[in-house]
């Protein structure tokens, strides 16, 4: 993973392009592409990303994942365990860097970035995924976002080198993925839960569907995604679009 690269100064979206391209021409596995600008940068649930030129990192790797009978998404936990563990790798472990439900990259209480799978099917084979990964490192302007870049948590005043981060990051990224492709899910689990924001801490919650704000205390996401909650009246399951995080 990230060996072999394909860099472009800009593009739509490296995920666009790369669903594209991995249908058209011959690529190997692990191969990456890598934009310093995307013009439609894609996120989560239709949504944009927007990166300032140059500043960050955006990028997507072809991978072929074989959990045909498995949960998938221990693919997606894996990568998020990779990327936390890159970055740990990366700054020597001294930075507050958790996974928030399903897969964003929070430092502290804000988030670094995010993760975009995009699996393609052939009738009911999983054939190939798209891993698309966007990560703050030298942005300084958010707006109303709840975001932050590496740069400013750490206060450095100079640049911060991408390229060390990158690397960092798809070696453990490559780690993790030889984990999930041999199914040692339980190691993948302990890395996920140990990083999982707010496991086991009592916030507030907004249920979509009742509107009602309440208590509740993250217990576990299960393997195939949903958040397991403790409230006050029992438990429930949620899935993704169904609860809201309340900040203070
Ligand atoms: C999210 O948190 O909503 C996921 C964001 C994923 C953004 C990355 S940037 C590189 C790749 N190309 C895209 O268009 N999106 C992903």
């Amino acid at each position: 993973i990230g060996q072999q690269i394909k860099y472009l100064e800009t593009c739509d979206s490296t995920n666009t392009l790369a669903l594209k391209e991995c249908l058209e021409e011959d690529i190997k596995e692990g191969f990456t592409w890598i934009a310093d600008h995307q013009t439609q940068g894609r996120g989560q649930r239709g949504n944009t990303w927007l990166s300032k030129k140059g500043d960050n990192l955006l990028f997507s790797i072809y991978l072929k994942p074989k959990l045909q009978n498995q949960p998938h998404f221990y693919f997606s936990k894996a990568i998020a365990c990779g990327i936390i563990e890159g970055l740990q790798v990366w700054s020597n472990e001294r930075l507050p860097l958790q996974i928030k439900w399903p897969n964003d990259i929070y430092i502290g209480e804000q988030k670094l970035g995010g993760i975009l799978i995009e699996n393609q099917w052939a009738g009911s084979q999983w054939t190939h995924s798209i891993v698309g990964i966007g990560l703050n490192i030298n942005q300084e302007e958010f707006g109303d976002l709840r975001a932050n870049s590496l740069k400013q948590f750490l206060n450095k005043s100079e640049h911060i080198p991408r390229e060390h981060v990158f690397h960092a990051i798809c070696q453990s990224i490559e780690k993790y993925f030889k984990i999930c492709q041999t199914h040692q899910f339980e190691e993948i689990e302990t890395f996920y839960h140990d990083h999982l924001f707010r496991l086991n801490e009592w916030n507030l919650y907004q249920e979509v569907e009742s509107n009602q704000i309440f208590d509740g205390k993250i217990l576990q996401v299960n393997e195939q995604g949903l958040l397991l909650m403790e409230k006050q009246n029992g438990y429930k399951l949620y899935d993704l679009k169904e609860i809201i995080f309340i900040f203070p």
